[in-house]
């Protein structure tokens, strides 16, 4: 099937229960929704534990996130979406500080998102970031800030088929010495047919 045939089969749908089995087998094999951490063990520990109580973490608007080097920090407000085409294909997400455009200098971009290997070269990471466009715009966002690995070139090539113009290079010690790219989408040019300013 066709690239564009393949995402319109694509969902963008809100962590739940209903979910969660495919999510827990992407885990039992190794995928972390974090590109930055692996959290695959801590994550099926948790779900082991306490399923629900996993799920309301996920979604819970409060509470810390925990970086590479183990500082705990406040959790920004987000919004989490599970790629789902009948079964599971990856993460979305999108964080933000309400009213502002800015993010916490330790914050790699208000997006992040992984697709499970056996589920990539579909275009469902590029269509599930051109959805999360409009939810970024629904929570007040005007620019939107994006950051990928230097060399990560399928991560490149989803962000500039949305619009995606390309920033600077920068190190953020918190993360290792990796070097990352730097991009920003105007939402607003976005929404008039994907040109950026
Ligand atoms: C980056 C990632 C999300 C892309 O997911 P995906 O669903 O395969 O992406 P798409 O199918 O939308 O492909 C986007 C483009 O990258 C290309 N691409 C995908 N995988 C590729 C690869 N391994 N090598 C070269 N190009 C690749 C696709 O052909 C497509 O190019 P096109 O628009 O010219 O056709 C996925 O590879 C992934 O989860 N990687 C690990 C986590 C990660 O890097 N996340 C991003 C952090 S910023």
């Amino acid at each position: 099937m066709a690239t564009e045939g393949r995402s319109a089969l694509l969902q963008l749908v809100e962590p739940a229960l209903t979910y969660l089995s495919g999510y827990e087998a992407a885990l039992e094999q190794g995928w972390s929704p974090n590109n930055v951490r692996d959290v695959s063990g801590e994550q099926l520990a948790a779900i082991r534990a306490d399923a629900a109580a996993f799920i309301g973490s996920l979604l819970s608007q409060t509470g810390t996130v925990t970086l590479p080097d183990g500082t705990e920090i406040p959790k920004l407000p987000s919004r989490l979406r599970w790629l789902w085409d009948g079964e599971f294909c990856g993460q979305i997400g999108l964080r933000w500080q309400p009213g502002t455009d800015d993010l916490p200098s330790h914050v790699l971009g208000h997006i992040g998102y992984a697709v499970v290997p056996w589920k990539r070269r579909r275009g469902y990471a590029t269509e599930a970031l051109r959805r999360m466009l409009d939810v970024a715009r629904s929570v007040g966002l005007n620019l939107l800030e994006i950051t990928a690995d230097k060399g990560n070139v399928p991560s490149c090539k989803v962000i500039e088929a949305n619009g995606g113009r390309f920033v600077e290079e920068f190190v953020q010690p918190r993360y290792g010495e990796d070097v990352r790219l730097r991009y920003v989408i105007d939402l607003v040019a976005a929404a008039d047919g994907g040109r950026p300013r």
